[in-house]
């Protein structure tokens, strides 16, 4: 049992860890990068397989965190992710470990990565129409998507969850095909409200498709009933589609903020701490790590870095200002 944890100033508890392990992806999602992509990090400053590792040691066995996330850019992109999961599996207590990915690749690893002790994964996926992920991604591989999601679902890291963002003119009409799909297949499908992350800076809260209208156009076809499981820090907001026992979920990040809630702690492929997607600022522990601190030292700034988190994005705010780093950077 770890005898700290990570406290903010306003109550919350961060018990889940957000990983990048690269900020580099082989798609181009407009709503996070620019198609030339982006300066990535250079080599150097990017931790260690080892590094992370020992960062994720010190959150779970001595910060209270229960569940690691890895992210990326795309994480499947990093060539050690079988032996950072396996070895974040080994440590006391184990945590629960899920990937958020874009399941391309993932055909050929989900297997190695189930048995290295991954337990979840989540799949970005827009739409299902070949033309229009080229569009959105500009990359033309929905089909490998589409088998990452199946190869994922076979080796039993079932349920499938999968993350849709709607874009205004884009993809707002699919909706209902993509439920359909997820109903289909057993996958859990939510929906998450376009948040301003991308590298262009090009979000426009007007252009959003709000929650309020996803929820809409699904009940143009399905009688959804709001479910009646508590809904705890979870940012989805779930129900019933036809009565149940499917769901959908609806993440309203920015028109129902769960900020409140908020059980999160980042740490960036660099080395940085985040205590918000939306933090203006950021801890360095990399640096901390290469100069030899020891881990209680690591931790007691971890801890700081935390106890400074704000208690809501602001994204309402006239003053608002979108983090100097894009999501892929960040991490999800
Ligand atoms: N707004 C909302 N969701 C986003 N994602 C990436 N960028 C954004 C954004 N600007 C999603 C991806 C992925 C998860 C990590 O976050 O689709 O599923
Ligand atoms: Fe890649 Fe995910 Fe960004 Fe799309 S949203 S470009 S899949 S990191």
């Amino acid at each position: 049992m770890s005898t700290r944890s990570l406290r903010d100033r306003h109550g919350r508890v961060a018990t889940d860890l957000r990983v990048s392990l690269t900020d580099r992806c082989n798609l181009r999602c407009t709503y996070c990068m620019p198609e030339a992509g982006l300066p990535w990090l250079p080599k150097p400053t990017l931790l260690t397989d080892d590094e992370v590792v020992r960062l994720v040691g010190i959150a779970v066995s001595d910060l209270g965190v229960r569940e690691v996330r890895f992210t990326g850019g795309e994480p499947l992109l990093r060539p050690g992710l079988p032996d950072i999961i396996a070895a974040v599996a080994a440590l006391d207590p184990r945590p629960e470990i899920s990937l958020t990915s874009n399941a391309i690749g993932l055909d050929k690893l989900a297997a190695t990565l189930e048995e290295a002790g991954l337990d979840r994964i989540n799949v970005s996926l827009d739409t299902l129409r070949p033309e229009r992920f080229t569009e959105l991604a500009k990359r033309d591989r929905l089909g490998a998507t589409l088998a990452g999601i199946e190869a994922a679902a076979a080796t039993g890291l079932a349920p499938v969850k999968i993350n849709t963002v709607l874009m205004r003119g884009v993809n707002d009409d699919e909706a209902p095909a993509l439920l359909r799909f997820a109903l289909a297949h057993g996958y859990q499908l939510r929906f998450i409200e376009q948040m301003p992350l991308d590298a262009g800076g090009t979000w426009r809260r007007e252009e959003m498709i709000t929650a309020a209208e996803i929820l809409e156009s699904l009940k143009a076809e399905f009688d959804l009933t709001p479910d009646p499981a508590h809904r705890g820090s979870a940012p989805a907001e779930t129900w019933l589609v036809d009565g149940g026992p499917a769901k959908v979920g609806v993440i309203g990040s920015v028109t129902r903020p769960f900020c409140g809630d908020c059980d999160r702690t980042r740490l960036t492929a660099d080395g940085q701490v985040r205590n918000c997607l939306f933090a203006r600022g950021e801890t360095d522990l990399r640096g901390l790590a290469r100069s030899g601190a020891g881990d209680d030292e690591i931790a007691a700034r971890w801890q700081e870095a935390m106890w400074g988190k704000l208690p809501g994005h602001g994204i309402d705010d006239p003053s608002f200002l979108q983090p100097a780093r894009p999501m892929s950077a960040i991490g999800g």
